[in-house]
């Protein structure tokens, strides 16, 4: 086979692993890629957002599979411009990937779903917000409609922070058009957890739980990035519960969207907040997470190609996910300064020691491979992913991989799993 994966990050150096450990894989591009992924596949230059210039290369490839990784070419279309070439692509069309890209759209749908959520207003004017506002008072939160890069959404604890909040993507257009429509949300308190499922457009088989750990420093202090860290399962959302859990917040917008005509094929990302009255969803993404991507494909024993050509067959009701029984857990290594400015260019050493581990791995994500080395060029770096009997082994894995790297300007959270732990009594 001929394989395709868009994008550059630590998730695309994992679709990149997991696929080429697959017989048939006679040829393997990542667009653009990084470090990593040169090592596995054969990096081509061509960005995530160039639509025509990733079709046009497919075609001239013969690709077999196309499968984009983050949220950009799939709002924008890529999996529609493929299929209009007859180039297989996994991930749902520019319709679904709406559920994304904006989050007054997903409001809309999980309302005619009946899929639990945050009460909200969507706003286009400064002065209907500011009667919201008025009316029901901090805490609040405020979310930008389109993409914003994990940066979009403010939690605002006083009527001051609500106003700023507003000021910010009104006024000061700080999130551009992202920020033309507005949401002002119900705060909700629990534990936030992650629910991925695959979906062929009818049925949706979802993947064991997953815990993100969006806050930049230890005790989830400091601003939100893109993932400091994740692991596999979370207690809070057990194996045995997965299943009514998709019943509850996947399937009703899976049937939604199909009635409306566009069925949703893919992964279904529900990012779900647990809360005294039951779990809440506060946004779906539709695709993998980053770094969730890389602890969940490290357990999934299945082959994922034919998980993928099956979603895209409709034919999902024939497979069975065979997910290794132990726990993982990746840790991601930054460059100090991100999610603000950071700097660039750092050698990084000891990642082919950490490989070597038993069941270590080192994904890259902001990497680049130059004269034999590897640099970092970007905020989150890599993510060191290990296994282990338990959540507690997982994480002692992970850190002891992390121990063998060494960069300069660097920093890490070290209390991934620490929530997990404590869930389970053990921290
Ligand atoms: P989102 O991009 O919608 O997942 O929001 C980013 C983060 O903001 C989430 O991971 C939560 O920590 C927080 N958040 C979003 N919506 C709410 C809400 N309604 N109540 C409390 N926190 C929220
Ligand atoms: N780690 C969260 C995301 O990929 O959106």
């Amino acid at each position: 086979m001929r394989i395709l994966i868009i994008g550059s990050g630590g998730r695309e150096h994992a679709l990149a692993w997991k696929i080429s450990q697959r017989a048939d894989v006679e040829e393997l591009y990542v667009a653009p890629g990084n470090g990593g992924t040169a090592s596995l596949a054969v990096n081509v230059a061509i960005k995530d957002s160039d639509i025509e210039g990733l079709v046009a290369f497919a075609k001239e490839k013969a690709i077999d599979l196309v499968v984009p990784g983050p949220e950009l070419p799939l709002t924008l279309g890529v999996v529609d411009a493929m299929q209009a070439a007859g180039i297989p692509c996994f991930g749902p069309v520019g319709a679904c990937a709406r559920l994304e890209g904006s989050k007054a759209f997903a409001k809309e749908v999980m309302q005619a779903a009946g899929v639990p959520t945050a009460a909200a207003g969507v706003f286009t004017d400064r002065a209907s917000a500011d009667a919201f506002v008025a009316e029901h008072g901090a805490p609040l939160v405020v979310k930008a409609d389109g993409l914003a890069a994990g940066k979009g959404v403010i939690v605002a604890m006083t009527d001051e922070e609500v106003k700023a909040a507003l000021d910010l993507m009104f006024d000061d257009n700080a999130f551009g058009d992202a920020a033309s429509t507005v949401l002002i949300e119900e705060f909700l308190v629990g534990e936030e957890v992650s629910l991925l499922s695959f979906c062929d457009g009818t049925t949706a088989l979802p993947l064991p739980s997953a815990q993100d750990h969006k806050a930049v420093f230890d005790g989830d202090k400091g601003p939100n990035t893109g993932g400091m860290g994740a692991y596999s399962p979370a207690p809070i959302l057990p194996d045995a519960q997965l299943d009514a859990m998709a019943d509850i917040v996947t399937r009703p917008i899976l049937a939604e969207m199909a009635r409306r005509g566009t069925p949703f094929k893919g992964i279904l990302y529900a990012g779900l907040m647990m809360t005294a009255d039951g779990p809440k969803v506060l946004e779906y993404n539709t695709r993998f997470g980053d770094p969730e991507c890389q602890p969940l494909l490290m357990r999934l024993k299945s082959d994922l190609v034919d998980i993928m050509q099956a979603c895209i067959a409709g034919e999902l009701d024939k497979v069975e996910l065979d997910i290794d029984e132990r726990s993982t857990l990746g840790v991601v290594l930054t460059s100090k300064g991100y999610p603000g400015s950071y700097p660039k260019g750092m050698p990084i050493s000891g990642i082919e020691k950490a490989n070597e581990l038993d069941g270590v791995y080192v994904f890259q994500a902001g990497t680049k491979a130059q004269d034999g080395q590897i640099l970092a060029n970007g905020g989150r770096v890599l993510c060191v992913t290990a296994l282990g009997r338990d959540l507690k082994e997982a994480q002692a894995h992970a850190y002891e991989g992390m121990d063998c790297l060494s960069m300069e300007n660097s920093q890490i959270r070290t209390d991934i799993g620490l929530k997990g732990l404590k869930r389970l009594g053990l921290a």
